[in-house]
């Protein structure tokens, strides 16, 4: 069964996602599927998404739900964890790995806030697992003032997003830009309508190779 067909026979409590995002998941997320994997989705809501997630994982992933709405407890269940706190609160951040271990993948489906998911990012992205994934959705608040977006703001997380582009290319052009976290253990950045994607790697210094001709 793929995610779609998850959501589409789901029969437990109500999940909030747009249609458009499941070709992304299965597209991102199948590969982890039925491994021993720490999932972690900021924004519980009314606690559907996470009975999805933990169907579509299978039995040994360990699936995790943070929301700052103490009701979403409730939604705990013996193979769902719920913890309450703020995203943007980074000593509840540290708790969640201090008790959960290192995530291999996090969804921020929050706030929605650029702020708040800039500061979920740049404290949780870092503590992934190697080929851990950090996908961001919802972003066309991105675009919106009241989130504290804007086409040409620059703390709009697709606009930051844009930056670390460059980033990934830093070895071609030192001392102009610099190498960084993102340069060494980033794989790919994706863009969607409405989400980034962040695949982690290890990368190393580029060296060309050129295959000797017979
Ligand atoms: C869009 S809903 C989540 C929907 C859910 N993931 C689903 O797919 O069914 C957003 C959730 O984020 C929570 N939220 C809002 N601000 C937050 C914050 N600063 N930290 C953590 N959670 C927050 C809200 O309480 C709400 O439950």
């Amino acid at each position: 069964m793929n995610l779609w067909q998850a959501f589409k026979t789901h029969q437990g409590k109500p999940i909030n996602k747009w249609m458009h995002y499941f070709p992304i998941y299965e597209r991102h997320l199948s590969g982890w599927r039925n491994k021993n994997l720490t999932f972690i989705e900021i924004g519980v809501s009314e606690g559907g998404s996470l009975q999805m997630w933990q169907r579509f994982f299978g039995p040994m992933a360990t699936i995790v739900g943070i929301d700052i709405d103490p009701k979403c407890k409730a939604h705990q269940e013996r193979d769902i964890h719920v913890r309450i706190g703020d995203q943007s609160d980074t000593k509840f951040l540290a708790s969640i790995i201090a008790e959960f271990g290192t995530p291999d993948v996090i969804l921020d489906d929050g706030s929605h806030v650029m702020a708040d998911i800039w500061k979920s990012f740049e404290f949780l992205y870092p503590k992934l697992s190697k080929n851990g994934l950090y996908i961001v959705e919802d972003l066309h608040t991105a675009y919106w003032e009241q989130f504290g977006g804007g086409v040409n703001n620059p703390g709009s997380f697709i606009n930051i997003s844009k930056t670390f582009i460059d980033k990934l290319n830093a070895d071609y052009v030192p001392g102009v830009i610099t190498q960084d976290f993102m340069t060494r253990f980033t794989f790919a950045i994706s863009f969607y309508d409405s989400m980034v994607v962040y695949e982690r790697g290890v990368i190393p210094i580029k060296s060309g190779i050129i295959v000797p001709s017979e």
